[in-house]
């Protein structure tokens, strides 16, 4: 079962430090560049959150909540700016991405932000969903089914239960969904974080109890 997590009052005033909001509108400029090149569908395309928002309640996370372990793992990362904002807090941070445009868009982006890049953290080409979680979402046309790219926990060589923190931020009704994967395969006390919209980032945290 999940259970919300509030956050605290003014979460959003946190600080953000400098070089991380330079490191964020970096990204920000070449995430513009790319859609406005980009030919695919809208439904397909790649749609940035508000990595500010993101990195506050992330280091909140890092900083008051007992986590099963220190391994992140961004979910769908594109640009892969908040696996670099996980690396920064400390976290050994995975993104999977399914698109290979995106996947070399993530590797630029660790190329611009640590120097050398392997000090960032790992991308891998695949799809963030573990077998057999497809079966749990009652609606087939949901966007992160619609990926038919291989497993990418197993060239990871790791399961969804050995990350402390999943991060995701799912297309609009695919929340639930997300949080239901999470719940079935999901370790014990471990954390998703889902950015949902403006103002909106979701902390859950996994208990033992199943529904
Ligand atoms: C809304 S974008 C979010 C990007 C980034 N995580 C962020 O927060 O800015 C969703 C991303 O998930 C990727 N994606 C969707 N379904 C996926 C799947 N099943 N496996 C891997 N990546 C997936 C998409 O290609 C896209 O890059």
């Amino acid at each position: 079962m999940l259970i919300p997590i509030d956050l605290p009052r003014r979460w959003d005033e946190r600080p953000v430090p400098a070089e991380i909001r330079l490191a964020i509108t970096a990204a920000r400029q070449r995430i513009e560049t790319f859609q406005d090149c980009w030919d695919r569908d809208a439904i397909e395309q790649f749609v940035a959150a508000d990595y500010e928002a993101v990195y506050q309640t992330l280091a909140w996370v890092k900083e008051s909540q007992p986590l099963p372990g220190n391994r992140f793992c961004e979910w769908g990362c594109g640009f892969a700016v908040v696996a670099c904002l996980a690396t920064e807090l400390g976290f050994d941070s995975i993104g999977i991405e399914t698109e290979p445009d995106l996947i070399r868009q993530g590797r630029d982006t660790l190329a611009d932000w640590f120097d050398p890049p392997a000090l960032g953290p790992e991308l891998v080409a695949g799809n963030f969903l573990p077998p057999g979680t497809e079966c749990l979402a009652d609606d087939p046309t949901l966007p992160s089914l619609g990926h038919h790219s291989d497993s990418a926990y197993e060239s990871l060589g790791l399961d969804l239960d050995d990350f402390a923190v999943v991060y995701s931020y799912p297309w609009p009704g695919e929340n639930d969904y997300h949080c239901d994967v999470f719940d079935a395969r999901a370790a014990v006390g471990a954390i998703h974080l889902q950015f949902a919209g403006p103002h909106d980032v979701r902390v859950y945290r996994k208990t033992g109890t199943r529904r």
